[in-house]
């Protein structure tokens, strides 16, 4: 890549492909953190090689953690819990990545001293009240007093008691930070948890992690005590379902094509597109699924569609479509109808205000949309056939930003200009080699 900005001219031709996307972000940070919790070497295939997993990956460094990358493997050598070799004056640096940002605290809630955690320009704009309060009454101080946003400084204690927390925003996030306080946190924590992604407790159970959920229909109760010990484990990482969403959108808004996602994450707490897009006429399938380590994968098929219709999203569909929303306003905008999606004003606290920029982007493209802080309705309009020039800037690089405007280019027409294509790297570095390869596109 490298240029100012990625130029789009044509429409992608037909195409009949089977395509492997990147691993999946969530479960690559994840396992890199608990890994570097375990005793002994743990082993990664299909890791993430994404910014925002480097990130990950240094900031385990920086705390002493010995990482080996290569092109088909990472090897991490796990100090134990709170093996970290802690020192004075540490800056850590999580990047774009609220994930690392969030859940790098809680491993470090037992420090002697002071860690500073910086982020670039977007995560320095979102929210860290939501992990920093949970975390004080755990008995962790945080620097300077009261601060939300990035740079913070973490004080660890030796004094610290589980509490019960109530996670009322459906943020796996959230959730994941007090499961991975309870690491090093005596006694029983106790979670009140929407529904979000539910990796990290897959995860714990596989490790043996004495762990009690719950599931009620709105809320998932969590009950863990911390562990003695953790052991080194190995995972086979599969595709990451919010890359693969681009591809679906590219093959549902292309004429005549046909596509196969090999081997992606079909947790069903992650299906939230394919059941959207089902509910509008997609009729996506998926086939092979096996489980992995008590995650489901397996292969999507999807054909090109051209009798979308509008939908009335459901809210209970929210949280475990949070990342395709881009893609699924996009989808809507080439539909029949009307559509509308509510009660996701966390959509404008992601790494950009996804809610107003993706309806920014609809207007431009001569789209109507009604937008509120929570809500947007879209004026579907299935022959969308642009043919003047648009440009992307000026989106605090956001990846899905990008991605989801290369999908409009290459699905409705017109010369886009895509500034900063860059920042598709820290979630899917392999993006614009598989258009490219796979598709034919053709980038002038
Ligand atoms: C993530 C959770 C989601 C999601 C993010 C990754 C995770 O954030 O948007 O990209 O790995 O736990 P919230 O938990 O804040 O909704």
């Amino acid at each position: 890549m490298g240029s100012k900005f990625l130029l789009v001219k044509n429409k992608v031709k037909k195409f009949k492909k089977t395509v492997n996307v990147d691993g999946d972000k969530s479960i690559s940070i994840r396992w890199l953190l608990l890994a570097s919790q375990a005793i002994g070497v743990s082993k990664a295939k299909n890791l993430l090689k994404s910014e925002d997993v480097l990130s990950a990956i240094h900031c385990l460094k920086k705390l002493g953690i010995k990482v080996k990358l290569s092109n088909d493997k990472c090897i991490i050598y796990g100090r134990g819990i709170n093996g970290f070799k802690f020192k004075k004056n540490l800056t850590l640096n999580a990047g774009n990545s609220g994930t690392v940002g969030r859940l790098i605290l809680p491993l470090l809630i037992k420090s002697p001293y002071k860690i500073k955690i910086i982020g670039d320009k977007s995560l320095s704009k979102r929210d860290f009240s939501r992990v920093t309060e949970p975390l004080s009454k755990i008995g962790v101080e945080f620097f300077p007093k009261g601060k939300n946003r990035l740079p913070i400084s973490i004080l660890g204690s030796n004094y610290l008691r589980p509490i019960k927390y109530y996670e009322e925003r459906g943020s796996a996030q959230c959730k994941t930070c007090l499961m991975l306080a309870s690491l090093n946190t005596p006694g029983e924590m106790q979670i009140f948890a929407r529904k979000s992604r539910n990796h990290s407790e897959l995860m714990f159970k596989n490790l043996k992690i004495p762990i009690l959920i719950k599931k009620k229909r709105k809320i998932d109760f969590i009950k863990i005590s911390s562990p003695k010990r953790l052991n080194k484990f190995n995972l086979d990482i599969p595709g990451d379902i919010s890359s693969a969403a681009f591809f679906i959108a590219l093959t549902l808004l292309s004429e005549n094509s046909y596509l196969v996602l090999k081997n992606i994450n079909l947790n069903p707490s992650r299906l939230g597109i394919i059941k959207i897009l089902n509910k509008m006429g997609a009729g996506i399938k998926t086939k092979n699924i096996k489980s992995n380590r008590g995650e489901k994968c397996g292969d999507i098929v999807v054909k090109s569609n051209k009798k979308l219709k509008g939908i009335n999203c459901p809210s209970y569909l929210n949280s475990s479509a949070i990342d395709e929303f881009l893609i699924i306003f996009l989808i809507a905008a080439k539909s029949r109808g009307i559509s509308y999606f509510k009660n996701l004003s966390e959509l404008n606290k992601k790494e950009s205000p996804r809610l107003k920029l993706g309806s920014k982007i609809l207007n431009m493209i001569g789209i109507k949309t009604k937008l509120t802080n929570s809500s947007i309705k879209i004026y579907g309009n299935p022959n969308i056939n642009l043919n003047k020039n648009y440009k992307i800037k000026n989106y605090l690089k956001d990846h899905r930003i990008m991605a989801m405007s290369t999908i409009a280019a290459l699905t409705c027409g017109g010369e886009w200009k895509i500034y900063d294509p860059e920042s598709i790297k820290t979630s899917f570095p392999s993006f614009i080699k598989i258009l490219k390869k796979s598709f034919g596109v053709n980038f002038k």
